[in-house]
């Protein structure tokens, strides 16, 4: 079991490892012991598989469960409201605790609701998907509008966020895709070595649970460095959006659910590869291909059609297209890009993909 503090404006604690649930009856027995009632809001797939693994941890207290849709369909209005109809139906005060189980959605319509809940009450993160490395460090909670994903939402540390890698098992193999998108970029906008042993890898199957775990680690490592310099998105927290100007064009455009959210962001950091004129793009298109990331959507998508979404992105000011772009490795810096550079540097990517694959 690891350990690493994130000292945010309210520090907490990310544990990570199997049998890191054991730290309810230990370390955070005296927050459970405080609430008057605890709710755990779980993903309903991930409830079908692990609810009764977590509940053997927590049987010292009287635990209710609350199941909402499996992955992107839990941050919906409509959810968020369930959520609260259940607290209050439960009689929750201000002195309940939430324990947010599933992966990122779960995590952030949870975190959503305990920040707006008679205010905002505890809650802590369990994370269950590679992903969730990501998103249940940082604080950022939200729910979906249906103009925008992600729109409604606050920035809301949680208590702890207790990461049982032994639940990453059932993962199905995209949601392992999706995942170490974000490991790699958090490894491209960090550390070369780091970023030159996953670059190694042609099949996420192959990897060991103590790799991934150490994996998990260092992005984590990465995530919380990056929060506590810059909790609410000023400055350097930008960075972590690396790819992410194409790849929220591509699931606007794709339709949410067609495409995960970490092939998205590979296919968004090619492009920004191209882009910072880097030089590990060859090899990176390869490592994508390799590792079964939808690279031909780019050959089947036209620029024009990505455009209107990379416009309308949160981190673009006025129409101009902003991109992380990487001097190298571990040096990002935001620039913005104009259209017909942005077009034509898409079509040499297509071609390049094309020759490389
Ligand atoms: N708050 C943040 O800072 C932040 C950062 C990145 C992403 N996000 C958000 O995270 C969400 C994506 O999260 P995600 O990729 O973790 O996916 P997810 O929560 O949508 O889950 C994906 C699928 O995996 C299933 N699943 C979860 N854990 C499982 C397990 N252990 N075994 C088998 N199946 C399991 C779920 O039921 C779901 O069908 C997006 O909504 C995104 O906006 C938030
Ligand atoms: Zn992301």
């Amino acid at each position: 079991m690891k350990q690493l503090r994130v000292e945010a404006d309210q520090p907490y604690t990310v544990h990570i490892g199997s049998g890191v649930f054991d730290l309810f009856a230990d370390a955070y027995r005296p927050l459970l012991d405080a609430a008057d009632r605890i709710v755990v809001i779980a993903d309903e797939r991930v409830a079908e598989l692990h609810l009764q693994y977590l509940m053997g941890f927590l049987a010292d207290w009287d635990i209710r469960v609350m199941t909402v849709p499996a992955g992107e369909n839990a941050k919906s209005v409509e959810t968020f409201m369930a959520c609260h109809s259940f607290l209050l139906s439960e009689n929750c005060s201000r002195n309940s605790l939430l324990l947010a189980f599933g992966g990122g959605a779960t995590g952030d319509v949870a975190g959503f609701v305990a920040s707006t809940f008679m205010r905002g009450i505890p809650f802590i993160q369990l994370p269950t998907t590679i992903l969730a490395h990501d998103s249940a460090v940082g604080g950022k909670t939200a729910i979906n509008h249906e103009l925008g994903k992600n729109m409604i939402g606050t920035f809301y540390q949680p208590k702890a966020v207790l990461y049982d890698s032994k639940l990453l098992t059932t993962l199905p193999p995209g949601e392992i895709r999706s995942g170490m998108a974000e490991v790699i970029k958090h490894a491209f906008i960090s550390n070369e070595e780091w970023l030159a042993e996953l670059l190694s890898i042609r099949d996420f199957a192959d990897i060991s649970q103590e790799d991934l775990n150490r994996h998990l680690e260092k992005g984590i490592a990465v995530k919380a460095a990056i929060v506590e310099e810059d909790e609410f998105e000023g400055g350097v927290r930008k960075y972590l959006n690396f790819g992410h100007t194409l790849a929220h064009a591509l699931e606007g455009h794709l339709g949410y659910g067609k495409i995960t959210h970490g092939e998205a962001v590979v296919l968004g950091m090619s492009y920004a590869l191209l882009l910072s004129g880097h030089e590990k793009l060859d090899e990176f298109i390869r490592w994508s291909n390799a590792n079964g990331y939808p690279l031909h959507l780019l050959r089947e998508i036209q620029f024009e059609a990505l455009l209107p979404y990379m416009k309308k992105d949160k981190k673009s000011s006025r129409g101009a297209l902003n991109f992380v772009l990487l001097e190298q490795t571990g040096k990002p810096f935001v620039e913005k890009v104009e259209e017909l550079h942005a077009s034509k540097a898409y079509g040499k990517l297509v071609l390049q993909i094309g020759e490389v694959i």
